[in-house]
């Protein structure tokens, strides 16, 4: 009987300049993963498993865990396709903490359902695919976006489309670029974080989103890495969702002190990241970020590039 293993990483959602369209995934230089894993095998009845980390911190009824949904999803759709889905045995390996805004939910959505297309010989393509896990991503979050799920897929950084084909776009990466990030320990959750946005933006903010999202994407294709650094403010969300994060101005005023060339809020936060132009530099950043933006024992920092891999698979 077949038995696999798919591992997700983590992600940057919004990038800064990109709210809700722009991720990245991240990889830890020293080899570590920094991701969740979904292994499945054949059985006579449907179940779920959460050992890892972070299992504690899940309701402990399996039914309204995010991977039972994913695979009842699956099913369905398997269904509507005219193919028939058979029971399985799921584990769940939570490594990545919740409300962390390091795409934790993505990661095991992105998992579940990679693991799932695997095992009944890839049923789906890539942006099927994609459109089912931001359609979970949403049932957590309360709003779909792909900004976490396409990155963790795909790898790399995305910028999504608002298309059905293609979802998303991959972006040229930066070998040069460290990133140095650092979850404080406390759990922010997604929807809270966008509960606390405006819901209308002005014209000028409006502006300085498109101006910067476009030069962004331009310097990417030029290989203006400068430039492409200079655009990475946070017009949307910073300003108001920094005051849910202990510590973040200070951290914002270290990481300009030593020259990264930028930083932010990874997706809803509290993670937070820096753009770093060495490794000596990120490891200077996420040395000050573990000191003294980590809240309590959950917290961690590590410094990363953008793998150009996302979701990977193997037989078990
Ligand atoms: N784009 C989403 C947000 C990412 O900022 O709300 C959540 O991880």
């Amino acid at each position: 009987m077949k038995a696999l293993k798919a591992y997700a990483p983590a992600s940057i959602g919004n990038v800064s300049l990109g709210f809700d369209v722009l991720g990245a995934a991240l990889a830890p230089v020293d080899g570590s993963k920094l991701g969740d894993e979904v292994e499945i095998q054949a059985a006579d009845t449907f179940s779920l498993e959460v050992t890892g980390p972070f299992a504690h911190k899940l309701p402990g009824d399996v039914s309204s865990n995010i991977v039972t949904k994913c695979y009842h999803f699956f099913c369905e759709e398997m269904q509507k396709a005219g193919r028939a889905a058979s029971p399985v045995a799921l584990t769940l390996h939570k490594n990545l903490p919740i409300g962390s805004g390091l795409g934790s939910s993505a990661s095991s959505i992105v998992a579940a359902f990679t693991a799932l297309n695997a095992y009944f010989d890839n049923p789906f393509d890539k942006d099927t695919l994609l459109t089912m896990m931001g359609e979970l991503e949403g049932q957590i979050s309360g709003s779909v976006h792909y900004d976490n799920v396409a990155p963790c897929y795909l790898g790399g950084m995305t910028l999504m489309t608002g298309a059905h084909s293609p979802v998303t776009l991959s972006l040229p990466l930066n070998d040069d670029w460290y990133y140095a990030i650092c979850y404080s320990g406390i759990s922010v959750s997604t929807a809270a974080a966008r509960d606390i946005l405006p819901k209308q933006v002005d014209m000028a903010t409006a502006l300085t989103f498109g101006r910067q999202l476009g030069v962004f994407v331009h310097a990417l294709h030029a290989k203006d890495f400068a430039l492409a650094a200079s655009v990475m403010n946070d017009v949307i969300a910073e300003p108001y969702r920094k005051s849910l994060l202990p510590g973040f101005d200070e951290a914002r005023a270290f990481s300009e002190k030593v020259g990264a060339l930028a930083f932010g809020i990874s997706g809803s936060g509290p993670t937070v990241f820096a753009v770093c132009s060495s490794k000596a530099q990120a490891e200077e950043v996420s040395a000050y970020l573990s000191k003294h933006y980590v809240q309590n024992e959950d917290g961690f920092s590590h410094v990363c590039q953008i793998p150009k891999a996302g979701t990977q698979v193997a037989v078990q």
